[in-house]
């Protein structure tokens, strides 16, 4: 009874504090003349302060149609934005930059949504040795991190060389499928320098500081360094749920002004390599072992950072290749 009561009590607390809430909404409409949406746009700066908000108001609204504005197809934001606009009674023609804000937001919101959709196909989509185009992906990603020494055949021992377990890569895509792969030459491919500086030391039992005789005491079985192809892998893996978490969001409505697509998505790979490398040797782990515990601490910082809203995870890619949104 006792436990009925209580649950009684909060149901009725609840629908209270709605109603407070709706009715708060509809006295500072009628004080300011303008509707949540309006006040969000004129008070917060575009990237993802504004769009943030505006993803939640739109969730919690009572409208159907601004709920479903959320998962439009984006061929119908000009269109859903119109439809937002007549609904909530804004004259465009004396608010023209409203809906010129709304329809950026909604871009980079279903946006969002629409990369999650791709990354996930990627990421189901498995390594195919009868797919040339896999088969050509994989040997231009040899190309980028080797170009000086040519593959002698397609199962080699030369794969460990950058980071693979064995003589052949494709049971190392099992986790992340092509995702992995694509993530990994772009990262080649695209910010070279980092890519085969991260390698090198990867190879490397680390840093010389250490003197002789300490070298000798770490036991270099266990090579301090890192398998760069795995980890990569594994990388993939950190960003994926940091996208399919909506961690990422932060992040991508800060630099992509229009919709977010694979290419952010890669560059924030990109960022996260060379960010978990420099991570890595702060850490100064003394073994492969510790991977996990590094691993869930940079995570947790990561996630740290992009609690603040007006973070972006810029490395040293130029603002211009970014597009950050800074109008
Ligand atoms: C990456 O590493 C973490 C921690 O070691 C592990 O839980 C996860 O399954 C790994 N992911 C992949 C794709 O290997």
């Amino acid at each position: 009874m006792k436990h009925f009561l209580r649950v009684v009590t909060q149901f009725f607390l609840f629908l209270y504090c709605k109603c407070l809430w709706r009715g708060l909404k509809f006295v500072v409409r009628k004080i300011t003349g303008r509707c949540e949406l309006q006040r969000i746009c004129y008070n917060n700066k575009p990237g993802a302060r504004r769009t943030l908000k505006i993803e939640s108001s739109l969730r919690y609204s009572k409208n159907e149609l601004c709920q479903s504005a959320l998962s439009v197809h984006p061929d119908c934001v000009e269109k859903t934005v119109d439809n937002i606009m007549t609904l909530k009674k804004i004259n465009p023609d004396t608010n023209p930059q409203l809906s010129i804000s709304l329809q950026a937001s909604l871009f980079q919101i279903v946006g969002y949504r629409g990369l999650v959709a791709e990354v996930e196909k990627l990421r189901r989509e498995p390594y195919d040795c009868e797919n040339l185009k896999h088969e050509e992906m994989l040997m231009k990603l040899w190309k980028a991190l080797r170009p000086d020494s040519p593959l002698t055949g397609r199962i080699s021992k030369q794969w460990c060389e950058i980071g693979f377990q064995g003589n052949d890569p494709k049971t190392d895509f099992r986790g992340m499928g092509l995702l992995g792969l694509h993530n990994l030459l772009y990262f080649a491919e695209h910010d070279k320098a980092t890519a085969l500086q991260v390698l090198q030391d990867s190879l490397q039992p680390k840093q010389s500081k250490m003197s002789k005789a300490e070298w000798e005491q770490k036991n270099f079985d266990k090579a301090i360094g890192y398998s760069f192809a795995i980890v990569g892998i594994n990388i993939t893996d950190l960003a994926y749920s940091l996208l399919v978490s909506g961690a990422l969001k932060t992040h991508l409505y800060n630099v992509a002004p229009e919709m977010p697509n694979l290419i952010h998505f890669q560059q924030t790979f990109c960022y996260l390599m060379q960010e978990f490398h420099r991570f890595w040797i702060e850490e100064d782990p003394c073994d492969i072992m510790e991977f996990n515990r590094v691993r869930s601490k940079f995570h947790r910082r990561v996630l740290r950072q992009l609690k603040n809203p007006d973070m972006a995870l810029c490395p040293h890619f130029a603002a211009s290749d970014l597009h950050l949104v800074n109008l």
